[in-house]
């Protein structure tokens, strides 16, 4: 009898520790990114430095025009936008995924006037909108809640992004051709502060 339970004990353990492997070896299957999601968010680290290079690039057109509120605007823009890259870094890394860099293509660098720089910025948020988008709807296909929530901040920033820069849009087409319209609008974008 007493032969009998310690057989049945050792056919326990194994059992458990079995059980106990499987556990984890599944855990480590939900830390790690599905491929194609990798993918894309390696692409997101793309397109947000992408961004912060148009916007230094519309600094730079601001610059020129010694229109120093709309450059500083920007160069805070471009920050963000960096950061956003780095968010998404730091989220492949957290996520066992492997962060790949690529070229980033050459932003425009001339602009009409100060109202298309705006245009452009605000028809680029849209774009981006757009990818942080469909980003959230291939975590839900790929069923990863964790990428899932962790773009809910990017949903959120993104309508922020296109409420300050159509603002700026529409404030800019009601002045039309004013220069003291213009220097009002480029001091209140030079207050800024993050
Ligand atoms: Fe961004
Ligand atoms: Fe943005």
């Amino acid at each position: 009898m007493r032969k009998l339970l310690f057989i049945w004990a050792i056919c326990l353990l194994v059992l458990s520790s079995f059980l106990f492997s499987a556990q984890a070896q599944e855990a480590s299957q939900v830390g790690k990114l599905n491929d194609k999601m990798q993918e894309t968010l390696n692409e997101q680290i793309n397109a947000e430095l992408y961004s912060a290079y148009l916007y230094l690039s519309m600094a730079a057109y601001f610059e020129s025009k010694s229109l120093v509120g709309s450059a500083h605007w920007m160069r805070l823009q471009a920050e963000e936008e960096t950061e956003h890259a780095m968010k998404f870094f730091d989220y492949v890394n957290d996520r066992e995924g492997r962060v790949i860099l690529k070229s980033i293509k050459a932003p425009s660098g001339n602009w009409e006037s100060p109202l298309a720089v705006f245009q452009d910025a605000y028809a680029h948020e849209q774009k981006v909108t757009d990818l942080i988008n469909q980003l959230v709807k291939l975590a839900d296909q790929v069923e990863d809640a964790a990428t899932h929530n962790f773009l809910q901040f990017f949903v959120e920033e993104q309508v922020e992004e296109l409420v300050s820069s159509k603002l700026i849009v529409d404030q800019l087409s009601l002045i039309g051709d004013s220069k003291p319209g213009l220097l009002m609008i480029d001091r209140q974008l030079g207050q800024r502060e993050e």
